[in-house]
């Protein structure tokens, strides 16, 4: 039986103008990284599952994680996402280097999804994680981040919205205010991450399946209509929270002042599926009717580290997907023509005769600097204009007999098609012509 030609379900082959794109992507994500002077790191493609039992949290375990047991007996998954690999590297270096720690990678990641639109069982997720900032200032860098990488990507306020919210109000709204017990108040968090997928009736129906008391129904209402964050500075002070108001507003506040605010929106429904989540907790949405979904998610986490018995270091971070990111980009019209290679000249020869004249010019002529593609074999005349087009080449050479015994290089701008000639003993020159 012949073997299956398509990849494994849910993952992706990379063609040439396929990865093209991703690298595209990617080479904004470090320009954008390195510009707020994060630096890169990188850690292993499987890990213990252990690390993600102790705070990613139920679904990413029961559903989604890729393991299996070694030739040792050792329990071990394909990470299904960085931020355990990253806290547990940050966890042996912490107390020798200087703080804030400010990381970045691009590793890929396996999760055993239903494939679809924006999902897919193997992503490129480029993470970013400050460690060790004081108050809110590690927060407010990762979303300048955010917004200067898709900013550089050519994107605006009108396309893209970063959906904002914090554990630690979400926290004191169902333990302080509501005062349910620790059980409901996982079940509530599920509920809520729910929210936007369901409609307003079927979400009425989970919370009233909690049976909770009038009173904390009634604030749990207040809570959910909260829309925007003087909605929410309202509903603090309603409350007596003045200490979550005080903190948030000193997030918001710096937020406008460096002109964020136009980006971030406050919205309750955001509580985000991992456990390790400690503050703030956001999601980048696209704004565009036809791909209305969450690009981008991160948060911050302060006690992290205590899962290797370290004194906690806080974090904050977030993870954006490339499948997630090359939707948006396409839906926003928002990336360069890229269905051709890169290529300066397509050197070509006519003859067999030629062929060792050609090798050696194209090795001068990269000596210059250019990229160039070398026919490798002899290409008629009528052809070369066509697949040098193919290849991306702005110029085309023919290396016939008459350019041989001449000792010229005959050249051709695919685009104007004006001429050039170059003397093979003055290919100097050739940099006045393909620049
Ligand atoms: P997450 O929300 O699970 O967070 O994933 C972050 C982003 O990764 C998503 O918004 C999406 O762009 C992409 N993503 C996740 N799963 C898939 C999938 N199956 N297919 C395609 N793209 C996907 C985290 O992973 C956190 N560890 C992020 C973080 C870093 N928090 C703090 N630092």
């Amino acid at each position: 039986m012949a073997l299956n030609k398509k990849p494994y379900k849910g993952t992706r082959d990379f063609f040439p103008a396929d990865k093209r794109v991703q690298d595209y992507i990617f080479s904004k994500m470090r320009e954008s990284a390195s510009l707020f002077a994060f630096e890169p790191y990188d850690g292993p493609m499987l890990e213990e599952v252990a690390l993600y039992m102790a705070k990613s949290g139920e679904e990413l375990i029961n559903d989604q994680i890729y393991s299996f047991t070694d030739r040792g007996d050792r329990f071990v998954a394909i990470r299904p996402e960085m931020t355990p690999t990253v806290a547990r590297m940050v966890a042996q270096v912490h107390k020798e280097i200087p703080k804030p720690i400010k990381w970045f990678s691009i590793p890929n990641l396996m999760r055993y999804e239903k494939p679809q639109r924006g999902r897919l069982r193997e992503h490129w997720q480029f993470n970013c994680d400050i460690f060790g900032a004081t108050g809110r200032s590690g927060e407010i860098e990762i979303l300048q981040l955010i917004v200067k990488l898709f900013e550089s990507f050519g994107a605006n306020k009108d396309q893209f919205e970063i959906l904002i919210n914090d554990r630690d109000i979400v926290n004191a709204v169902f333990n302080d205010l509501m005062k349910v017990d620790e059980e409901t108040s996982l079940k509530l968090y599920k509920i809520i991450d729910r929210a936007k997928k369901v409609s307003a009736e079927a979400l009425q129906k989970m919370i009233s399946e909690l049976s909770l008391e009038p009173a904390s129904e009634e604030i749990l209402k207040n809570y959910l209509s909260v829309q925007s964050f003087e909605d929410l500075f309202k509903f603090l002070e309603k409350n007596e929270q003045t200490d979550k108001l005080t903190s948030f507003k000193e997030l918001s506040d710096v937020a406008s002042a460096i002109g964020l605010a136009d980006y971030l929106v406050y919205d309750p429904t955001i509580v985000r599926g991992l456990d390790y989540y400690t503050g703030i907790v956001f999601e980048v949405f696209d704004k565009h009717p036809d791909n209305r979904r969450a690009l981008c998610g991160g948060g911050a986490y302060a006690n992290l580290l205590k899962i290797f018995n370290e004194n906690p270091v806080a974090g904050v971070g977030f993870g954006l997907g490339d499948v997630t990111l090359t939707d948006f980009l396409k839906t926003h019209d928002l990336l360069p023509d890229l269905s051709k290679n890169d290529v300066d000249l397509y050197l070509t020869f006519q003859t067999e005769s030629a062929l060792a004249k050609n090798f050696e010019l194209a090795s001068q002529i990269r000596e210059l600097g250019f990229k160039v593609s070398n026919s490798l074999s002899p290409i008629k005349f009528k052809k070369v204009f066509t697949l040098g087009d193919k290849q991306g080449a702005k110029f085309i050479s023919m290396l016939g007999e008459n350019e041989l015994e001449q000792k010229i290089l005959l050249i051709k701008n695919t685009k104007t098609k004006e001429s050039f000639e170059v003397k093979f003993d003055e290919l100097e020159k050739l940099k006045d012509i393909l620049s």
